[in-house]
């Protein structure tokens, strides 16, 4: 087992482990519909554009086993939030496999969930994932204690969303704590931060009054 930073070969692999990964979140099938072979496409048009393309302002690792990518994260550090718009090419890519109404949900979960992220500056973990045949064997774990031993090095509270309660319970029992709750297309979302401590009842200021 290895977890190491990705050259292009590895990244296009994590594209499609993190689409497997993603494949039946809740907010995948809201937006993407009942066919997984649907979800997979779609997912991999939009893990393009952040896993290709954001080498400069985002850190990525993978962790392999037999050499074989099965999981890895893309993290964004303290200030480099948010990431500069996909190339028109990945943009077109997504038009084509998820669809325009897909894009627009996409940018609205972007949006409302936005108003949750705090004015702190914060490190934002824009994925995590496993591929689900290696799920549940401390992979996972070995990812997140890698991220928070990126965090040490420029320090600064972690801030994610999840969507799905396996998720959730898994961040819960690595020292994150709830910030916020909201309902995006029918979608309960939690927002979960470690490190913010006495910050973290600020965060969510604006989102409790709203929903
Ligand atoms: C969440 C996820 C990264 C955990 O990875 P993992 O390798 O299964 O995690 P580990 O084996 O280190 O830890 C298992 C823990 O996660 C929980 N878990 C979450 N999903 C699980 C799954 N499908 N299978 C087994 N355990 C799972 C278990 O309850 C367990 O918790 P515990 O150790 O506190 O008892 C992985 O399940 C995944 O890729 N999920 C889909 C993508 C996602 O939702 N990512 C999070 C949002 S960024």
């Amino acid at each position: 087992m290895a977890i190491e930073a990705p050259d292009e070969r590895a990244r296009r692999r994590l594209v499609n482990v993190l689409a497997r990964a993603f494949r039946d979140n809740p907010m995948n099938v809201a937006i993407h519909g009942a066919s997984p072979r649907r979800r997979l496409r779609a997912n991999r048009a939009g893990l393009r554009a952040l896993i290709l393309d954001s080498g400069e302002h985002a850190i990525a690792r993978v962790i392999r086993i037999d050499q074989q990518v099965v999981g890895g994260f893309v993290a964004i550090p303290p200030g480099l939030f948010p990431l500069p718009r996909p190339r028109i090419r990945r943009q077109l890519g997504c038009l084509l496999h998820q669809g325009a109404r897909a894009m627009e949900q996409w940018s609205r979960v972007d949006f409302e969930l936005g108003q949750f992220r705090t004015s702190l500056d914060h490190w934002y973990l824009a994925v995590l994932g496993v591929d689900p045949t290696h799920q549940g064997r401390g992979l996972g774990g070995r990812l997140l204690a890698e991220l928070t031993r990126l965090a040490e090095e420029r320090p600064a509270p972690i801030y994610l969303e999840a969507d799905r309660a396996e998720s959730v319970r898994f961040y819960r029992g690595r020292g994150f704590e709830d910030l916020a709750e909201h309902s995006v297309l029918g979608v309960r979302c939690i927002c979960l931060g470690k490190g913010f401590s006495g910050a973290a009842p600020d965060v969510c200021d604006s989102v409790r009054v709203q929903s």
